[in-house]
Parts: C-alpha cells; structure tokens; sequence
C-alpha cells in the first residue's frame, strides 16, 4: 500500500512528532509498505492536496498538525487518512473547550479560568480567586510546553505571561494532586474499546517534558494497578470522551486521580504521542498488539 506519513511540523512539539513519524516509517516499511515521508510545513500545504497515497498517517503533533488543520487539507484533497477528523480534533486541541464538552458529557473536569487576553489578566485573576497551587497553561499546546505550576499570585502572573508567550489563549486550573493515568482507545463510532490504562509515575515532581520523553524519565505502570471500580470508570469516561468530541479511530485521555479517589480528565489527545517510549504503543503491547500491528489498525480504521 502507498502510505504517505506526515510528520515533524512547526508546533512545539516537532521533536515530538519527528521521533513518532521516524517509528512509524520505519515499521510501516518494515511491513512491506510503499512509504512516503513528508516533514509538513504550512508553506508546502498546496503539495498535499496533489498528493498520491491509499491512505495518510499523521504523526503531527499540535498547532497545524492536530488541530484540525492538516485534516481539513486532506479531506479537500480527498485522501483517507488515521485518526480524527477536523471538528474533533479541532476541539480536542482547545482544552478549555473540550472541558466543557466533556463536562456536558458527566465525565469529572477540574475548575478553571479561561483567559483569552492579556488585557483581561486581573479580572481573570481575581476571578481565580486565590486557589494555589494552581497550573497555569497554554489553551493549545502539548506535552506540557509552557505549563507553570503556580504556588502563589506572583507565579501565576508569570505563568500566564510564560504561557502567553506560546498561545492566545491560557488556561488556569486547579491542581489535581495524586495520580497519573491515561487511556488509548481505539475503534470508529460504535466500536470504540479502551486499551488497559497506564499509571504514569514521573521521576520529576510532575510529568513534564523531560519525564515524557527522556529514556528512564517516567516510569509507566500497564495495566496500572487500581481498584477494579476505578478502572473501569476511567476507560468508561475515555470511550465517552472520544465519543463526545467526535473523535475517529483512535485517541488517548489524560486523568488525574486525587488523593480522595476521584477522577479528573485532562484532555484527549487526537494524535497521541508514538515514539518508542510513547504511551500508547506501551498500553496496546499489553494486549499483544504490536507497535506495527496497531498502525495496521490505525490505518483499516480510516479506510473503513
Ligand atoms: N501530546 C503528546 C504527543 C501526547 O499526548 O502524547
Ligand atoms: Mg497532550
């Protein structure tokens, strides 16, 4: 088959993406498939709409890659392609906009403000109200770029400014202390299932950049160990979230637990991280699903 992989981009998660598109070239190839590797920048958008593949696998993270840019591109080049399309992804890429999705959808989201202006910065944070710790984050970014957690008003200012710097729009939250798990699901509408859940057990304070993606800098625990109720409600709430958002093929949703048992989703990742040390490859080899075979999966979804 002529698989066409995008991959590295202009978001700041590019390192991100060109290490999961250099895995998923290399077992696409491995599998026998005709690949074609293209290193997506907006200025060669045009090039994709004249593109020749049976089917485009996206390895893009963030800005332009999962935010429901390159989708629409390729539904006018009328290419099948993995994954979302660009409502979901659109929405799953704005975190303060799925929340509210997500809420509607009787699935736990911890408290926030939304603030869409630096000229609204003391309104927001007055409306805040003084809550610290706090985390203070980029509306539309990923793998915990720009992410300050805030232990008073003088950290949160800078945080949102530091956040600023990266987006248009800041997301402060309350800050979930406790445990870390996420779930891939995976399936088209109707038949999506969850994979078994992953704790993640940072070896910094929080699962920052460095932990995601240096060797040895987490630990992943799959399946995690918790009580049957719990895990069984996050991958209830992680099928519910790739529903409600619209998402196709295949997803990943991030949870906190507190330290009181409860469950907050975080977000739902349209394009989940899929470099060798990336979660969702781990939690499907748990289920003897190879990192190859979960790409043939990927790929007979979208051509469904
Ligand atoms: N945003 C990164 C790639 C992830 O969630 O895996
Ligand atoms: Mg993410």
């Amino acid at each position: 088959m002529k698989v066409a992989v995008l991959y590295g981009g202009v978001s700041g998660e590019r390192e991100v993406s060109l290490t999961s598109g250099k895995g998923m070239i290399e077992a696409l190839k491995e599998r026998g498939h005709d690949v074609v590797a293209i290193d997506f920048h907006p200025e060669r958008a045009h090039e994709l709409l004249t593109l020749e593949a049976d089917v485009v696998l996206s390895a893009l993270h963030g800005k332009y890659g999962e935010d429901g840019r390159v989708q629409s591109l390729l539904e006018m080049a009328n290419l099948p392609y993995t994954g979302s399309g660009v409502l979901a992804s659109a929405l799953a890429m704005d975190k303060a906009r799925a929340k509210i999705i997500f809420a509607a959808a009787g699935i736990r989201v911890a408290r926030d403000v939304l603030v869409e202006s630096p000229a609204h910065v003391d309104a927001k944070v007055a409306e805040w109200g003084g809550e610290f710790p706090c985390v203070v984050k980029p509306a539309q970014e990923g793998s915990s770029n720009g992410l300050t957690i805030a232990m008073d008003e003088t950290m949160l200012r800078d945080g949102i400014a530091k956040a600023f710097e990266c987006d248009t729009a800041v997301l402060v939250e309350q800050y979930i202390k406790g445990r870390e798990l996420t779930v891939p699901v995976i399936g088209n509408f109707g038949h999506e299932e969850a994979l078994p859940v992953i704790e993640i057990i940072p070896k910094n304070e929080f699962y920052d950049y460095e932990s995601k993606y240096t060797e040895g800098g987490s630990v992943h625990v799959c399946p995690a160990e918790l009580p049957e109720a719990l895990t069984e409600e996050v991958q209830r709430s992680a099928v519910l979230a790739h529903q409600a958002l619209g998402c196709a093929g295949y997803s990943r949703s991030d949870f906190l637990v507190s330290e009181d048992g409860l469950a907050y989703i975080l977000e739902t990742n349209t394009l989940p991280g899929m470099t060798p040390l990336s979660l969702f490859p781990d939690s499907a080899r748990a289920v003897g699903i190879s990192y190859g075979e979960l790409l043939e999966r990927f790929i007979s979804l979208a051509l469904e």
